[in-house]
């Protein structure tokens, strides 16, 4: 018997340490919430993702008074940009809550169900997707989607 341990690399800092193209992708997912659907939750979140081209998908989450019929900023936005953009890869997404009227002080997490759709949309470009979590205290920043998932399946898993 043995115990393994997963370390995941996440790289802490202030908005204004994060490199021009981040903050502004940060910026895009901040002013995201105010487009939120969320009259049950009242939780609103953004997010913008960065395509290889240059182009910024954007996208916030859009409940359902059937509840599990509504969507996290995360998937409308990474579905939307594959819907438009199937052959772009998309090198890095920023994710941005508000609440109570005003900015999340600490990070909000990825679901599990966004985290797996980020890795798809990481392994079917083979291209690492950055992953940017904003808080008005610190910043998240991963480098991979796969670091928010560890142990995760993918294709290769059905092989
Ligand atoms: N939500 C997201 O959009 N992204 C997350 O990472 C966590 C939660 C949404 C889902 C729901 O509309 C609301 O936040 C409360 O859970």
């Amino acid at each position: 018997m043995k115990q393994i341990t997963i370390e995941t690399p996440i790289t802490v800092c202030q908005f204004n340490e994060l490199d021009p193209a981040m903050r502004a992708l940060v910026e895009k997912a901040k002013e995201m919430t105010q487009n939120s659907y969320c009259p049950y939750s009242h939780f609103h979140v953004g997010a913008a993702a960065l395509l290889a081209d240059g182009t910024v998908v954007a996208g916030s989450n859009q409940e359902n008074a059937a509840y599990p019929s509504g969507l996290c900023a995360e998937r409308t936005t990474l579905f939307a940009a594959n819907a438009n953009h199937p052959n772009t890869p998309v090198l890095a997404l920023a994710i941005a809550s508000y609440a109570h009227g005003h900015y999340s002080k600490n990070v909000i997490s990825p679901c599990g169900a966004c985290r797996q759709v980020m890795l798809e949309t990481e392994t079917r470009y083979a291209q690492k997707m950055k992953v940017v979590l904003y808080g008005e205290d610190a910043c998240y920043v991963f480098e991979s989607a796969s670091d928010l998932l560890p142990l995760n399946f993918t294709a290769n898993s059905l092989e």
